[in-house]
């Protein structure tokens, strides 16, 4: 049976789900379920040497903290947003996310995250492996380029000095890995719906989304 409403949210790097995500979920009261975060975290822990039963029980005590512009991660107390939302854990997750014991591990944290709640799911494999039976299932792309100048916007934000050349080479190449994969590619699920946000602002991409998820919810 039935016991929540899920929309998922998938694309590549940058694009912004986040955003997207976040202000969806604020409109329709939902909770959010980052799982590039949870890849992320994976990451971070998984560098300081913790075995993976121990990732496990680290992941299960993130908090997260929606604010109007972010999402801030607690563990223990401690803030550990910057040291998740980096580069180099970006290039770490990535790597460890085409590992099926990675993936594995992650797919009952993802699935029973918030139980009974309504949330809004964003990531890469939402609607096709993790929620298949979402309600409405959203692809958002952009072009690379106008992906890698938010994503600079986002670390510069953050006081975080990068290359404009670098970030779109790495995000180029992270794309390319993650839609190429064998387990869990990026791709479009076959019933979502594609929004290609190269030209259009948040508001704009928002509102349309608005009006999509009050049709599928309403039905
Ligand atoms: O969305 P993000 O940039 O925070 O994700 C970081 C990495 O995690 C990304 O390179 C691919 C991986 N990821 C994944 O494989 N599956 C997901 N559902 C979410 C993220």
């Amino acid at each position: 049976m039935k016991n929540r409403n899920v929309i998922t949210i998938d694309g590549p790097s940058a694009a912004g789900k986040g955003s997207l995500a976040r202000n969806l979920a604020l409109y329709l009261d939902f909770e959010i379920l980052d799982s590039g975060s949870l890849y992320r975290a994976y990451a971070y822990f998984y560098n300081q040497g913790l075995s993976d039963i121990k990732i496990v029980q680290a992941i299960n005590e993130l908090v997260f903290i929606p604010t109007k512009d972010d999402t801030n991660i607690l563990y223990q107390n401690n803030e550990i947003t910057s040291d998740i939302r980096n580069e180099e854990i970006a290039k770490t997750a990535s790597r460890l996310s085409a590992l099926s014991e990675t993936r594995e591990l992650l797919i009952d944290i993802q699935r029973n995250f918030m139980e009974g709640k309504n949330i809004i799911a964003d990531g890469r494999d939402m609607g096709t492996v993790v929620f298949p039976e979402a309600d409405l299932k959203i692809f958002l792309d952009a072009s690379a380029k106008v992906r890698a100048e938010r994503r600079y916007l986002e670390l510069q934000k953050r006081g975080q000095e990068v290359n404009m050349r670098d970030l779109i080479a790495d995000i180029e190449l992270r794309d390319l890995k993650d839609r190429t994969r064998t387990l869990s590619p990026l791709i479009p699920a076959d019933d979502s719906i594609t929004i290609d946000s190269s030209e259009m602002s948040l508001e704009e991409v928002l509102s349309f989304t608005k009006r999509l998820a009050k049709k599928e919810l309403n039905k």
